[in-house]
């Protein structure tokens, strides 16, 4: 993958390719951004076309998908460039993955046919500096309302360009959202069971970068726009080796239900696990285990009853909790997380107005498969208690 900054290696890479007429998958958003002005100029050269498609909504369905891959075959495509979010790109990816599929897929037969690679180029332009999408091999869309987690290494993009100025006009709220959105990426991947020398090293990369330059961000100066561009790639690269865990896991109903943004919601999810997990670790002290929470801060979160963990099991997490410590510049796991709650009461991150008869519902929508990811097991009461801490 080529990772650029300036347009005219864009168009090198369209020039060198040969490309002749590119799929533009993108919202309406692009049409205030440079990449706008890129496209009519490259148009006016009259040696490549645009054909643009935005039929999709957030939360993009199967269905607008093969929308898609029809405007790409009828016009004869021969590239996909996508522009945007998480759902430009997640749109985008599935149209490369199906467009030579047989069939239009209307039966769904695209989603339960094997996925090989292809030769079409696909190029990628992140419009917020959170999802990582434009370096990971995860597509999420939904089929008859069911969500559908669609992966294969050819999702990755041949190129990504990264251009800091379409951050500026972003809200402050969307800038906080998906700030957040990769920062908890980055952190659940350090901790992830999947997490690895190189994943944290991109997780470190983009968890420096975020603690270093949040303030400045927020407030608005172009100087911290293109570190946080790639503050997001590099969590998006974290997560592409470990997936994320039960931080994500929980967030997800949060979304629908309250109305928070995504990452939004990650936030307030990883900080409730992180200070549980920090609390299971520091119960199990007959092993020597400690992760510095004072005893005034032992919240009866931690699960009592919890099966006591391996030694293995015990040295591996505190490791993963000193590597966290060692990225946000604090001396103990538990400094580290203090950091992390500070920075989220001083970004006034609502907190959602989870009723107990909202408990049932948000414990048995939690991914499953995702839970496995995380370095601590969870069982059902250990998650409904998790969202009890979440209640504003
Ligand atoms: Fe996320």
């Amino acid at each position: 993958m080529q990772i650029y900054k300036d347009y005219a290696d864009l168009e090198s890479f369209i020039v060198s390719r040969n490309i002749k007429r590119i799929l533009l998958v993108a919202g309406k958003s692009m049409d205030r951004l440079r990449i706008a002005d890129f496209v009519k100029e490259l148009e006016s050269k009259g040696e490549t076309s645009f054909v643009r498609f935005s039929s999709f909504t957030p939360n993009p369905k199967y269905e607008e998908v093969l929308e898609g891959v029809k405007a790409y075959r009828d016009n004869s495509c021969d590239a996909v460039l996508a522009i945007g979010g998480g759902s430009a790109m997640d749109v985008a990816k599935c149209i490369k993955l199906y467009a030579y599929k047989d069939g239009d897929g209307e039966d769904g037969s695209f989603l339960t046919s094997e996925n090989s690679a292809n030769d079409i180029p696909f190029m990628a332009m992140p419009t917020t500096a959170g999802t990582g999408s434009e370096v990971t091999r995860f597509a999420v869309i939904y089929y008859k309302g069911e969500k559908q987690s669609v992966a294969h290494d050819s999702l990755i993009p041949d190129l990504v360009l990264l251009d800091g100025t379409v951050l500026v006009n972003l809200p402050l709220y969307q800038k906080k959202a998906t700030m957040l959105d990769a920062l908890c990426h980055a952190i659940e991947s350090a901790w992830s069971v999947k997490s690895c020398e190189e994943s944290r090293e991109h997780s470190k990369k983009a968890i420096t970068a975020i603690m270093d330059n949040y303030r400045v961000y927020l407030g608005a100066k172009a100087t911290t726009y293109d570190k946080m561009l790639m503050a997001s790639l590099e969590a998006g690269r974290a997560i592409n080796i470990t997936q994320t865990t039960a931080g994500h896991a929980m967030c997800y109903k949060i979304t629908t239900k309250y109305g928070f943004a995504h990452g939004h919601a990650a936030a307030l999810c990883v900080g409730v696990l992180w200070r549980w997990m920090l609390e299971v670790v520091d119960k199990q002290r007959e092993s020597g285990a400690e992760c510095g929470l004072p005893e005034s801060e032992m919240s009866s979160v931690a699960c009592a009853s919890r099966v006591e963990m391996t030694k293995e099991d015990l040295d591996n997490v505190r490791m993963k909790f000193d590597f966290l410590a060692e990225c946000f510049g604090a001396h103990t796991p538990a400094e580290a997380l203090h950091i992390y709650e500070d920075m989220l009461k001083e970004l006034e991150m609502d907190l959602p107005d989870i009723k107990d008869e909202d408990l049932d519902i948000l414990v048995h929508a939690v991914n499953i498969e995702r839970l496995k990811n995380n370095p601590i097991a969870l069982g059902e009461d250990d998650i409904r208690r998790l969202y009890q801490e979440l209640k504003a």
